[in-house]
């Protein structure tokens, strides 16, 4: 028998088609998102749920009866919009699709990092608007970038290709914060240096980019707390997921100091973000576009079916979380 599959959302099209060809599949051609109980109806009915960021599998979503899914296999790295015991309390498989997302992310926080420093965003809207008067040499100065510090929290697959482009390709001195020892080697690579607190990473940074995984366990790591001692006229880069920010209180440092600016492209809530932000001018603003290039969607695509292929072969897919 052919497994039945349930893709929540439109994918590139060259992934629609290659899983047609080995599934049987049910795509969501509205693209829009599912919601709690159309979600909980296809973990009743297909083999497989091929699920993205905009599908919350909480416990009461993943706890139905009668479920036919055995995975759900996820286009994305980040997995904290599925409950994860309350899947493997059910014998649900969940996979995601790490690696091949890494670059394009990490260039995009660099997006966000030079946009913020060279007000990018604030010069676009100016001159748009028909409100750029000519060179003079005052005009919208920003914070240079190359040869300052970056601090990075969460030093994985992302964190390690930003230090990458940030140390080679802007001479950036690099500091990291990680739960766990970072190999000397992969600190060496960038001459960077792991500290051993958060809080020590942003006294010293002018840049700080958040590549640590979202969830309850790091919701609002960057607290009020936290930014009030970040450094005077220093950056916040956020690419990771809106909980790891207390929004609140960035609005307010963006409002009051300490720092000068914020580059985000996740947000609590989304796609309904906190108002504030559009009338902040030095915050660059973004929708989730982190992996948003055609090679990489159609690598995490061709990444989810090869984890698929491994599980109804019988396999434990190399991208397995549970
Ligand atoms: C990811 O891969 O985690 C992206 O943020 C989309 O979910």
């Amino acid at each position: 028998m052919t497994p039945k599959i349930i893709v929540t959302r439109r994918w590139p099209e060259q992934v629609e088609t290659i899983l047609q060809q080995h599934y049987d599949c049910e795509f969501n051609t509205a693209d829009t998102p599912l919601s709690s109980a159309q979600l909980s109806d296809a973990l009743t009915r297909a083999d497989a749920v091929l699920s993205t960021v905009t599908d919350k599998f909480d416990a009461d979503v993943l706890n139905v009866d009668n479920h036919q899914t055995k995975i759900i296999a996820n286009f994305g790295v980040g997995f904290s919009h599925i409950d994860i015991n309350a899947a493997k309390a059910k014998k649900i498989t969940v996979t995601n699709t790490p690696d091949v997302l890494s670059d394009c992310t990490a260039d995009l926080a660099m997006t966000l990092l030079l946009m913020a420093a060279r007000r990018a965003g604030e010069g676009e809207r100016e001159l748009r608007a028909g409100d750029w008067s000519g060179w003079r040499p005052t005009h919208m100065m920003g914070s240079k970038v190359t040869g300052k510090k970056l601090g990075i929290i969460g030093y994985g697959r992302i964190g390690r290709a930003m230090a990458h482009k940030a140390h080679h390709g802007f001479s950036m001195d690099i500091v990291v914060h990680n739960r766990s020892a970072v190999p000397a080697a992969a600190l060496a690579t960038v001459n960077a240096t792991q500290l051993p607190t958060i809080e020590a990473v942003l006294a010293e940074s002018d840049f700080v980019s958040l590549h640590c995984p979202g969830g309850d366990e790091n919701k609002h790591l960057i607290s009020q707390k936290r930014l009030s001692n970040m450094k005077p006229g220093s950056f916040l880069i956020n690419t990771a997921r809106g909980e790891v920010v207390d929004e609140n209180a960035l609005i307010n440092a963006l409002e009051n100091g300490p720092i000068a600016g914020a580059g985000l492209d996740v947000f609590d809530n989304e796609p309904n973000i906190d108002k504030r932000f559009s009338g902040l001018p030095n915050a660059v603003l973004l929708p989730h576009l982190g992996s948003a290039t055609t090679e990489t969607r159609n690598d995490m695509g061709l990444r989810v079916i090869s984890n698929l292929n491994e599980f109804f072969a019988g396999k434990k897919p190399a991208d397995s979380v549970t």
